[in-house]
């Protein structure tokens, strides 16, 4: 006789995504969808979990990643399962993977190095292409991509150091659209970087335009974090106003000495704006940033850790001060000759953090960087240091709320339907914890690590991690957005 269900999860105390209180409950699976919840003593599964003294929560949503690559060279996604992690955004900050190719040997722009320095990966002439790869090479975690601004300027652009000329910014408009059919949710920009720096407002507004008939969202990495954080906030919500779609502010955070404290002004301003349009905004829980190795960067921090250099990799991990007095060069001379490289900054502040992070509205992402040789630990680290560390040890939210950081708040504001909440009927993308010990095994000298207290995930139906370890299961598909 076949049985009702293919897999019931026993015993176990369900939050459910939505900030409603914890209550204990079975769950049982049939196929890629959670069938039941509820008593099901004297029912029978196929394969049964005993989640006695466990939490059953929505797996994670990883609102802000950079595994566009890491899908494919290493589908496992440990980083992300061994968090609870069942899917990622990926495609942040200006970077994604489609659609630019180049050729062998040559130098891949910064910052789309971030996501492979050699350029092999980069090989999808079309978004769809890359989507097509995934369907057909699928990953342990799903993902919703959007299409990165920086990767259009570099795949039409003779010279990206200026503004785009109109005929540049048609192209852009068409490889937006292609990618939108192709399945992406949206447009990120890196305005920060080079070369995007160099893209005035008004270019961004226009390669955006494709955006609204979709109902795409914008991401941006934007223009400044530090004193000119408030400005930035504004030419973001303009964009968005201009084009009529939803902006999520990425990684947001105010940087240097001089701007610490001024979470204040900026969660007011977005508390504000959000009564006019529609606004997200994720964030990481660390007051170490890490990106590509800059002079400007290092400037405004306190301490910078090298996390790779290709002429030198074996100064990855060690802090810039002691690589300094290993060369015996002036810290100019140092940054140059590390180049191309990547490095953590000490330049927020802790209330900072911990007011964003607090925020209504704040989503978690971890901005993970998969390829770095000694990443920042927010790899390995994000969702468990916000159920372990800013929960439960510091009390910043109750343990409801922090999962509601990472899922129902998250599937909502990107348009994942049916992912993020434990529901009948829901897909069947779980994750399974001991909230007593949930924490990240990671630091900044030790940054590669499966987190503490992780017992068992599930994508779509498919169990992915248990007993420490990714299981051969690839079940992650490419979201859409509704
Ligand atoms: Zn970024
Ligand atoms: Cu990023």
């Amino acid at each position: 006789m076949a049985l009702p269900f293919d897999l019931i999860i026993r015993g176990g105390t369900v939050i459910d995504g939505t900030r409603a209180p914890r209550f204990f409950a079975d769950v049982a699976l049939r196929g890629d969808v959670i069938a039941k919840i509820g008593d099901l003593a004297g029912v029978k599964a196929r394969r049964e979990i005993d989640a006695t003294g466990l939490i059953v929560a929505p797996g994670f949503i990883d609102a802000h990643t950079h595994d566009d690559r890491l899908m494919l060279s290493a589908p496992a996604m440990a980083p992300k399962v061994s968090q609870g992690v069942t899917t990622v955004i990926a495609g942040n900050c200006g970077v994604s993977l489609a659609p630019v190719t180049f050729k062998k040997d040559s130098v891949v722009t910064p910052p789309l190095d971030l996501l492979d320095i050699e350029g092999v990966w980069f090989r999808y002439r079309s978004f769809s292409e890359y989507v097509r790869h995934l369907g057909s090479a699928p990953a342990a975690t799903n993902a919703a991509l959007l299409v990165g601004h920086t990767t259009l300027r570099v795949a039409t652009m003779a010279d990206v150091k200026r503004p785009a000329t109109p005929a540049e910014i048609t192209r852009m408009q068409s490889m937006v659209t292609e990618a939108l059919e192709a399945g992406a949710i949206g447009v990120s920009t890196g305005l920060f970087y080079e070369p995007a720096t160099a893209a005035p407002t008004e270019e961004v507004i226009e390669v955006c335009r494709p955006l609204k008939g979709f109902g795409g969202v914008y991401c941006t990495h934007m223009r400044n974090e530090g004193a000119g954080v408030m400005d930035s906030l504004e030419e973001t919500f303009r964009i968005g106003r201009e084009v009529g779609v939803q902006v999520i502010v990425s990684h947001h955070k105010v940087m240097g000495l001089p701007n610490h404290g001024r979470s204040r002004e900026t969660l007011a301003f977005i508390e504000r704006q959000m009564k006019a349009q529609s606004i997200g905004l994720d964030c990481y829980p660390y007051c170490a940033s890490s990106t590509i190795l800059s002079a400007d960067r290092v400037a405004t921090a306190s301490k910078v850790l090298i996390t790779w250099s290709k002429p030198h990799p074996e100064f990855s991990g060690m802090a810039l001060d002691e690589i300094e007095q290993k060369m015996g060069k002036p810290r100019v001379e140092v940054i140059s000759s590390l180049l191309p490289a990547g490095a953590i900054y000490f330049a927020m502040e802790e209330g900072d953090v911990q007011s964003i992070l607090k925020f209504e509205h704040t989503m978690i992402g971890s901005d993970g960087l998969p390829h770095d040789s000694s990443p920042h630990p927010r790899l390995w680290g994000t969702f468990p240091r916000v159920l372990g560390h800013y929960s439960r040890v510091l009390g910043l939210f109750p343990l409801e709320t922090a999962i509601y950081k990472m899922t129902g708040l998250t599937a909502k504001t990107f348009g994942l339907a049916g992912r993020g909440v434990i529901l009948e009927g829901a897909f069947a993308d779980i994750a399974m914890f001991d909230a007593e010990t949930v924490g990240e095994a990671t630091t900044f000298s030790q940054s590669i690590a499966p987190a503490h207290g992780i017992a068992n995930v599930i994508v779509n139906g498919e169990i992915v991690w248990t007993a420490g370890q990714s299981t051969a299961a690839r079940p992650g598909r490419v979201l859409r957005r509704t």
